[in-house]
């Protein structure tokens, strides 16, 4: 197809994914074509700096050659075959390394082929876990104001974000909501005290428990740091607080970690990061830098234990789940991070991301740069000294109508999202350094000056 016919054909047959497909009549649809790094290309051979790998995917960069090579030895030798009552060798030694980097005795891996699926999943399991075990009545599942899980109808109860919900109503019943650990927004009673503030966080997962009724509450879902609002790191101690109330309540607690897990913190498990061991771990995403869709949860052995014995079976499967390209490419994707040492190369300049990121605190439109690894957001505020924030008539105008648009046109990959207050996120391929830091600080400094100008 030519040029001409590929930008026609998109508007005429493409659905692009939550996008107003009404604001491509007259622009372009953006049509990226390659992929080299850190770097992507579009159809008329623009680059942009992928500041957020993708979807927060590609965490070993585009263009390895390496990885599509393994992709292409597995499926001339197996392409396909299920996991429904077999095995076969990628999903198998994948299953046993991820086993093997999960923390404590996280033994038992289930494939899915992506992130929602892993959060249905981890929900259906801890439904049936309780059936087992028996405890029917635990069915709820408690997560966090704003926090993303997913789109299909389980994933989307548990997600806490209220705008996306309503065209799908009624959802599976059970989602309750509880704070985030959004400090820089904490009620004024705790805004002081960083400690203070997350054992109130914390708390309210107790308070939200004891309100439904210990024996309804099935699962806590929480991200090690919370995407969606603009990258909320936890405060020191809430995770180990969190643990030990969802143990006084005999409640599972799911570590969402299709966004952290993988060398986003700079480890492979942002609970390690964290120090904290929870029943379930869900991952996606970076598991295979997107060179092939793989999701999946990592489970304790203790939640394993009733599914092991007699008939009991847990009825659930996906027939692409742990597909044995996936598996292949994630293996090789993981052979990547040990010989180039990504975790460490996160951990080695992430502060130096960090620091290169705050420097735009003096343009009067940032309010906070927080985050952690190679994960920021950077909040945009009206009034600096008071954090009063832009109504939805600015933001849209902000962001929808000025910067997600001058930001790719200047050459950055990333996201401005309004979905809490309006942020800007980064999270780039975990081989970038200091060179692509000050790339994006650049970018991103023309770009706010321009949109405070304009407001
Ligand atoms: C924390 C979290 N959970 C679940 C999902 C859903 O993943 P997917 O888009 O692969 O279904 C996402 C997607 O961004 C996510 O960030």
């Amino acid at each position: 197809m030519t040029e001409i016919d590929l930008q026609q054909a998109a508007k005429d047959h493409l659905w692009l994914h939550f996008t107003r497909m009404s604001s491509y009549q007259s622009g372009d649809v953006p049509v990226i074509v390659r992929g080299e790094g850190a770097y992507v290309y579009d159809d008329k051979g623009k680059r942009y700096l992928d500041g957020l790998a993708g979807l927060f995917v590609s965490m070993a960069g585009h263009g390895r050659t390496k990885i599509a090579e393994a992709a292409a030895r597995q499926a001339s030798e197996l392409a396909y075959f299920p996991l429904w009552s077999y095995a076969h060798p990628a999903a198998i030694k994948l299953a046993s390394r991820i086993a093997d980097l999960a923390p404590g005795d996280l033994n038992r891996v289930f494939f899915t082929t992506s992130g929602s699926e892993a959060v249905e999943s981890a929900w259906k399991l801890a439904k049936a876990y309780f059936k087992q075990k028996g405890e029917p009545s635990r069915y709820k599942v408690i997560s966090r104001d704003l926090a993303y899980h997913g789109t299909s109808m389980g994933a989307l109860a548990v997600t806490g974000l209220a705008d996306i919900k309503p065209d799908f109503e009624p959802l599976p019943p059970g989602g309750v909501r509880v704070p985030n650990t959004n400090f820089y927004r904490a009620p004024d009673f705790v805004s002081q005290d960083l400690e203070q503030f997350g054992i109130w966080a914390a708390d309210e997962i107790e308070r939200a428990i004891l309100r439904e009724g210990p024996q309804t509450v099935a699962a806590v879902f929480v991200e090690p740091v919370q995407n969606s609002g603009g990258c909320f790191p936890p405060p020191p101690g809430y995770f180990q607080r969190v643990r030990e109330i969802c143990d006084r309540y005999g409640v599972l607690m799911v570590s969402d970690e299709v966004i952290c897990a993988f060398g986003r913190l700079g480890y492979y498990f942002g609970a390690t990061r964290y120090g904290y061991l929870p029943d379930i771990i869900t991952f996606a995403k970076g598991v295979t830098s997107g060179y092939s869709p793989l999701g999946g949860m990592v489970v304790r052995d203790e939640v394993m234990e009733p599914f092991l014995s007699g008939t009991s079976t847990f009825l659930h499967g996906i027939t692409f789940a742990g597909h044995p390209v996936s598996a292949a490419v994630a293996l090789a994707n993981l052979d990547i991070f040990e010989e180039e040492d990504l975790l460490g190369n996160v951990r080695k300049n992430e502060a130096g991301f960090r620091a290169t990121l705050e420097k735009l605190t003096d343009l009067p439109i940032v309010g906070e740069v927080r985050g952690a690894g190679y994960f920021y957001g950077i909040e945009l505020v009206k009034d600096k000294a008071t954090k009063e924030t832009f109504d939805d008539d600015e933001s849209e105008r902000l962001l929808r109508g000025f910067l997600s648009h001058a930001l790719f046109d200047a050459g950055l990959v990333c996201r401005a999202d309004d979905r809490g207050d309006p942020v800007i996120q980064l999270a780039p391929p975990l081989i970038c350094t200091q060179q692509h830091f000050d790339e994006i600080e650049q970018i991103l400094r023309a770009t706010l000056t321009e949109a405070w100008k304009r407001l």
